[in-house]
């Protein structure tokens, strides 16, 4: 075992090869249905929206997909990104167990999110798209995004969260700083944005509408346009596990491996990139990692939202996937993890918890702003609100440990700092936060919205 604190590996050690968890899946993949007629879609349907490159990684069954050259010259930028391993943490817990976590806050926009932007951005760029669209919770994704559109020289339309838009104004500038166009959603820019406006003029948005406005664009751009997901779909999670196969090597590195690895999830990208070469570790060399994924209880799609098919967005216009989900027509309690309020989970990482592969566990707001404190008070570094659930869940799996005298090797994903989330630390501190639990009613309840898919089997 080693004496260091941060494990650092070298612009030579980046990965070559994003993992598909697709061509280990131990459960078969559901299709992707067409939001209209309940029917597989068609490469067709998905390419208004999508460059073919990024359509053929969806369905891809390949173990691994080489990443481009280009891809990984501007990874160079912030990858590898640093392990550490939190022994002031441990020490102020006072726990036997050994702490890791993998910093994604290490990016230029923050977060682990440019791993995919620069991906997808670049796949546009090559299929000769000229704009692009996409939603933002946090603010976190557009930033990234906006970052990876400047470099490959493409617009960039963010349609935001209106909570966020408000709650987050630096997230915004940072947008424009890199020059992408930021609206505050629901807009009244699209049909469906001035629908939900009509209804109610002082509606908050949710990811599920900004979605919809975001699609609706690229929808009818003629072609022009093309939208961006920063979630949810496989090759947005393939994207993403350089932080895994990073992870791989540095614990190596540090002469331990992992009893358990933990990562929040929204729509399950931070924790898949962190989780599936972990995985992959179970499923083909017999290792034993428990694997955690940290949700919200104002959120709780996989604790306690059903596992069906559902429409990805609001308005009904992006594909309809099998995954857990509390109802498109979700609308989330104004928390302050805005990344993490949206009503459904990744079809893989759903199908995974389905079968029992990787576990789940909900935490309430307040706790998991005492751990991020506690965690930025030991270490340093502020976390993202959203990351702070995962911190949450180390910080438990260390004082369980503790109690039962166990030398646990915990890894987490630090998927983002908290830099630009002072307004959530302030209401924290101010003794304004509150928490709240989602109803199992209001789950029940959405089901009766859910689309009524037939498949022949
Ligand atoms: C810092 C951070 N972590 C986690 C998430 C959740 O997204 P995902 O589950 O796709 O990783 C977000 C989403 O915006 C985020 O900004």
């Amino acid at each position: 075992m080693s004496e260091l604190t941060r494990f650092l590996l070298s612009e030579s050690d980046l990965p070559k090869y994003w993992y598909n968890i697709n061509a280990d899946m131990p459960v078969p993949p559901a299709p992707v249905l067409h939001p209209q007629t309940l029917e597989p879609v068609t490469p067709d349907f998905l390419s208004v929206l999508f460059p073919m490159e990024l359509i053929l990684q969806e369905i891809s069954t390949e173990r691994y997909i080489e990443i481009p050259d280009e891809v990984r010259e501007i990874y160079k930028l912030y990858r590898p990104t640093p392990l550490i391993r939190a022994r002031r943490l441990e020490k102020a817990l006072q726990t036997p167990a050994h702490i890791y976590y993998k910093y994604e806050g290490a990016s230029p926009a923050g977060s682990h999110k440019p791993n995919t932007a620069i991906a997808q951005a670049y796949y546009n760029k090559v299929a000769g798209t000229h704009a692009l669209t996409t939603e933002t919770g946090a603010g976190q994704w557009g930033s990234a995004l906006a970052l990876a559109c400047n470099f490959f020289d493409l617009d960039l339309e963010v349609y935001m969260v209106k909570v966020s838009y408000y709650q987050k104004p630096y997230r915004r500038i940072m947008m424009e700083s890199y020059g992408a166009k930021v609206y505050a959603s629901p807009t009244d820019q699209t049909q469906f944005g001035r629908s939900i406006l009509e209804k109610d003029p002082n509606s908050n948005g949710s990811l599920g509408i900004a979605i919809s406005e975001a699609v609706e664009v690229a929808a009818t751009s003629g072609g022009k346009k093309k939208y961006s997901l920063g979630s949810v779909l496989n090759h947005v999670l393939l994207h993403q596990t350089v932080i895994g196969e990073e992870a791989l090597k540095q614990m190596d590195m540090a002469g331990e491996y992992p009893d358990v690895v933990i990562g929040c999830v929204g729509g399950g990208s931070n924790f898949a990139g962190i989780a599936f070469p972990f995985l992959r570790m179970n499923l083909l060399e017999g290792k034993k990692t428990r694997i955690v994924a940290v949700e919200p209880a104002a959120t709780p799609s996989l604790t306690k939202g059903v596992y069906t098919f559902d429409y990805g967005d609001t308005a009904r216009m992006a594909p309809i996937v099998k995954m857990h989900t509390l109802g498109h027509t979700f609308m989330p309690a104004p928390i302050h993890a805005g990344g993490l309020r949206y009503h459904g989970m990744a079809p893989t990482v759903s199908a995974l918890y389905d079968a029992g592969y990787i576990d789940a566990v909900a935490v309430k707001q307040l706790a998991t702003f005492e751990a991020a404190l506690q965690f930025a008070r030991a270490e340093g570094i502020i976390p993202a609100p959203e990351s702070a659930h995962a911190i949450r869940a180390a910080i438990d799996e260390a004082l369980d440990a503790r109690e039962k005298g166990d030398k646990r090797v915990i890894l987490f994903n630090l998927s983002g700092h908290g830099n630009f989330d002072m307004s959530a630390y302030q209401a924290y501190l101010e003794g304004k936060l509150e928490d709240y639990s989602y109803p199992e009613e209001e789950v029940k309840k959405a089901m009766e919205y859910l689309p009524q898919v037939q498949l022949a089997s």
